[in-house]
């Protein structure tokens, strides 16, 4: 069965970066001249998935404004005679099909998940955490996505950590599956825990946030009880799902930034910026003058 929606959780209240979050989505904090989340629905596009579920909060709505038709700015840019950018808006705003719900008090991924289920229904789909930046010229979802359509199991983006930072991340304990179309990368996962020490860590390969899950996983949620930090952790979700059907791990080809952490932020800024054919060149220049 064809992926053909993309859940994308965004209710969480972005404490790490306050004050900037505190009247504006932390989604909604721009990498150069982006916000972070558009480069998410960017790859979602770009895999070739037609339609994004949002799954929102109290105090979110400047991202459904930024997903939706600005009559007035596009009359005024064409007005103006700035016709590139106002395709550009255009282009935001067209790229795919937008539905929102929301989840009224931030329980956990697992729980914004599960709050998405009468949108997504029966049928396989994708989660992206918009705090994670992938740059990879096959995106990295797309690659899941051809894992997905050979095996018909839920796949999990996984990269390896060093062993200090396990207890930020998902920790799979997985077997290494012998696979010609991407050798060394597969994984079938035996057991996972969200944010072990890392006496407890049985891994340091860590889940990233990309996932493509079977609609089986609607009943392995259900039953989930607060875990790490009190909170419903679709890891947990994961774990029972690993009891009825067996779950791939995949470490994805590309480069990550941890968008969501304040230095994870400015490498991201930082070196999206460098391969900016508009800026790259200039901002490569002022970085060398620092002497640093
Ligand atoms: C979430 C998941 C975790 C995963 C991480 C990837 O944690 O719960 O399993 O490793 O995303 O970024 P969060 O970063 O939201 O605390």
């Amino acid at each position: 069965m064809r992926i053909r929606k993309a859940v994308l959780p965004v209710a969480g209240l972005g404490t790490r970066f306050l004050p900037a979050t505190k009247a504006q989505p932390k989604e909604m904090l721009p990498i150069v001249d982006k916000p972070l989340v558009q480069y998410a629905v960017e790859e979602v596009a770009a895999s070739g998935i037609p339609m994004v579920v949002f799954v929102t909060g109290r105090g979110k709505q400047a991202i459904e404004n930024h997903f939706d038709l600005s009559a007035e700015l596009e009359q005024e840019l064409a007005g103006r005679g700035k016709e590139d950018l106002r395709r550009q808006l255009r282009k935001i705003s067209s790229m795919l099909r937008f539905a929102y719900v929301r989840q009224q008090t931030p329980k956990g991924l697992g729980d914004a998940i599960l709050t998405s289920r009468n949108l997504v229904e029966n049928e396989p789909f994708a989660v992206l955490l918009s705090d994670d930046i992938i740059v990879n010229e096959v995106p990295c979802l797309k690659q899941m996505m051809k894992i997905y359509y050979r095996t018909g199991h839920s796949v999990i983006a996984i990269q390896r950590v060093p062993r200090n930072s396990v207890s930020s991340y998902g920790i799979i304990r997985g077997r290494q599956v012998q696979d010609k179309e991407c050798p060394g990368r597969l994984y079938r996962i035996e057991d996972m825990i969200e944010k072990p020490s890392p006496a407890d860590a049985p891994s340091n390969l860590a889940v990233i946030g990309r996932y493509i899950l079977t609609p089986a996983i609607w009943k392995a949620l259900s039953n989930v009880v607060p875990g790490a930090g009190g909170e419903i952790q679709l890891t947990d979700g994961l774990k029972n799902l690993l009891a009825t059907e067996p779950v791939y791990g995949y470490v994805f080809e590309g480069k990550r930034y941890d968008a969501g952490d304040k230095l994870g932020f400015l490498q991201a800024t930082v070196e999206i910026a460098l391969a900016r054919p508009d800026l790259g060149k200039a901002f490569r220049k002022y970085l060398r003058s620092l002497k640093i």
